[in-house]
């Protein structure tokens, strides 16, 4: 037999199905716990805190892990309806009010019917023929504007533009290198070239 607690109260209940969820369990001695999906792990109302006794938990699902992530050594909330418990155990529930819970659904009852509205079927049609007239003028006042942007292809082309030119047409200049000079040629350059400067350093000592 395991015993779940209620901080800051006298209540303790004394569990003896291991298969029993806690929010089963609560809602079985008319402790309030907040619910709104009925114990399918989507709506993460049934949150609960775990004051003691963490170790006495079975480990959180997938449900539970997608809802409030794997985050339970931090946070130490788990979701009620998806905890078993093997041991003894403390939870903090204050934070589930019943008396605000339903304050709070009355006001979105009241709302929800202030926000929605029943149309007749004769409104409905005129609010449709009326959409439906004011596509149509939509629809024709585009037809009637210029739609040169839209459809150029259609614009009449001039005969006397030169043809166009197609993709290729501005490809580099290739790369050419110079030819080289015939080799015979180049030693009679060189011979003269060596000629030239001898006569020069001839000169040169003349004049000295
Ligand atoms: S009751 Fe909805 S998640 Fe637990």
């Amino acid at each position: 037999m395991m015993k779940l607690r209620i901080k800051d109260s006298d209540i303790s209940i004394e569990i003896i199905d291991k298969e029993q969820n806690l929010l089963s369990a609560l809602l079985d001695e008319k402790i309030y716990v907040k619910s709104s999906c009925g114990g399918h792990a989507s709506c993460s109302d049934c949150m609960i805190k775990i004051v003691s006794g963490e170790d006495n938990l079975t480990p959180p699902p997938f449900e539970e892990i997608n809802l409030l992530g794997n985050v339970f050594h931090i946070t130490k909330e788990r979701l009620a309806c998806q905890t078993k418990i093997t041991g003894d155990i403390t939870i903090d529930i204050s934070h589930h009010d019943e008396t605000a819970d339903q304050k709070k659904l009355k006001n979105k009852k009241h709302n929800t019917k202030s926000q929605s509205r029943v149309r007749k079927q004769a409104e409905v049609k005129e609010i449709l023929d009326e959409r439906k007239a004011s596509s149509e003028e939509k629809t024709k006042a585009r037809d009637e504007k210029d739609n040169s942007y839209f459809e150029h292809w259609k614009k009449e082309k001039d005969p006397d533009a030169p043809p166009r030119k197609l993709d290729g047409g501005n490809r580099p200049m290739p790369f050419v290198t110079p030819e080289k000079e015939p080799q015979e040629e180049k030693q009679a350059t060189s011979d003269s070239d060596q000629q030239e400067t001898l006569e020069n350093v001839d000169e040169v000592d003349n004049n000295k």
